[in-house]
């Protein structure tokens, strides 16, 4: 490529360094927004011709040359030079090569600081729907799964220990809530990117008549920015989509730490169609489940972009800077991740099992129903501290005799509080307890159902 290829170079003398021209180069991760920018480009034309900047003439040229383009990207053949340095050179140069002078009107009153922050916003709010739709699919499996078992129980844990027993479908319900609040979260962040900086130009505007409004209402923005320096300078919003990229590998990471743990041999509780299990390349009789360790790895690298983020807004100087660039990097990292894990969590979760005979088989061990008993003595009278107490000891002879509470006799339980009546045995058991939660929103399998059934009608709508 020669200088006078590099048209916006003029000023600079000799030949770029080779290795400088790779460096600063973006074109290699920002073609993948090159339908925006002609999009872009389109509005920006047309306002130009509505303005009498170009004539009509040259807007039809500029507009054909820009869908010839983009139909040889979408055919795979446009030739990208990286020594154009991103798509925004790239897709102008090659529209001047095609269409000439008229071409050459087609960045009037732009920068490439309004055009790349246009860009994103476009490509983002369209990314973000694509992840809505994939958190809508993945809690419907979570739905139809809960549906599935809406009538059997689970151990529920804190500190990975044992603790009260809990509707399975209330266990599986618990995700379609975190996933809602992503959902929601990525919903407010569209809203907010929603607004067109095209006509910031470089930091300062224009002394051109530029309509604004008029590309905003073209590329479906709800309003326009009011200061050009922040504009162009704004990255708040890949920041804020990188976190709430953030936040959906967590919730993805815990479901994948929970399986992984309930895939295993000692817990049993689920299986994993094999179709969505490894193997070892060494030990023949094992059944992986590396596609919930991968989800829980990737985390490690959206968290990674979202830190990078930050740092790369972090200490920048009033105004465009380059630093800006890398933020694509990121913003397609986290956004990949999550789309590629949102899918494979909802094929995980469409193809396995709960073990519930083996689930309910240890329901009795681990005094789940230590807590109900408590309950029991506060309503006979008992001040809940005591009541505590008094079934710590309980626990703890039990534990030591190798007995369950439901095997004491009366006469036993007497030992500890006189209190104790013979229907004490209908607040003993896993079975009888889940049935008798009462507070609203609680793990119980009548609040599932009642959740299951909000949840059909609430995702139905979307
Ligand atoms: N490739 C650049 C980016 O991604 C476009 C803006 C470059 N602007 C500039 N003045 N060098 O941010």
């Amino acid at each position: 490529m020669t200088k006078s290829e590099k048209s916006w170079e003029k000023r600079l003398t000799g030949q770029p360094d080779e290795l400088m021209v790779d460096f600063v180069q973006s074109l290699t991760y920002d073609k993948r927004l090159y339908k925006y920018d002609i999009v872009g480009s389109i509005a920006h034309a047309q306002m130009l011709a509505e303005q009498n900047l170009i004539t009509m003439d040259e807007l039809k040229k500029i507009k054909d040359g820009l869908l010839e383009i983009s139909q040889e990207i979408d055919q795979g053949r446009f030739e990208f030079d990286a020594r154009l340095e991103d798509i925004h050179m790239a897709v102008e140069a090659a529209l001047i090569k095609k269409i000439g002078d008229a071409g050459k009107k087609l960045h009037t009153g732009r920068s490439r600081n309004d055009q790349v922050s246009t860009d994103i916003r476009l490509w983002m709010r369209d990314q973000i729907e694509i992840l809505r739709a994939k958190i809508t699919l993945l809690q419907n499996g979570f739905v139809k799964m809960a549906d599935k078992y809406a009538d059997d129980v689970m151990p529920g844990y804190t500190h990975l220990q044992r603790a009260q027993p809990i509707a399975v479908p209330a266990y599986l319900l618990s995700f379609v809530e975190q996933f809602e609040r992503d959902f929601i979260r990525l919903g407010n962040c569209s809203k907010l990117l929603n607004i067109s900086p095209l006509g910031s130009g470089a930091l300062a505007g224009s002394t051109l008549p530029l309509d604004r409004k008029s590309t905003a209402k073209q590329l479906g923005f709800s309003d326009i920015s009011y200061n050009s320096i922040d504009a162009v300078s704004d990255r708040d919003f890949c920041a804020e989509f990188v976190f709430d990229c953030a936040l959906i590998m967590a919730h993805l990471s815990r479901l994948a730490e929970d399986w992984i743990i309930y895939s295993s041999g000692e817990f049993d509780f689920i299986r994993i169609d094999d179709s969505l299990c490894t193997s070892s390349s060494m030990m023949p009789q094992k059944r992986n489940p590396d596609v919930l360790e991968l989800i829980r790895g990737k985390t490690g690298s959206v968290y990674g972009s979202l830190m990078a983020m930050l740092t790369i807004l972090k200490a920048q100087p009033t105004g465009y800077n380059r630093d800006l660039q890398e933020d694509k990097i990121h913003v397609f990292n986290a956004s990949d991740i999550v789309s590629s894990s949102l899918d494979m969590a909802a094929a995980i979760i469409s193809h396995t099992k709960f073990n519930t005979k083996k689930i309910s088989a240890g329901l009795e061990e681990g005094f789940l129903d230590a807590t109900a008993l408590s309950e029991y003595l506060v309503v006979k009278g008992v001040p809940f501290r005591q009541a505590h107490g008094i079934v710590g000891s309980l626990v703890a002879d039990c534990e030591k005799a190798g007995k369950k509470l439901a095997d004491l006799g009366l006469d036993e339980f007497k030992k500890y509080s006189t209190l104790i009546e013979a229907d004490v045995y209908q607040q003993l058991g896993v079975a009888n307890i889940v049935s008798k939660y009462t507070t609203e929103g609680s793990a119980g399998p009548k609040q599932a159902k009642e959740q299951i059934a909000y949840w059909q009608k609430q995702l139905a709508q979307r």
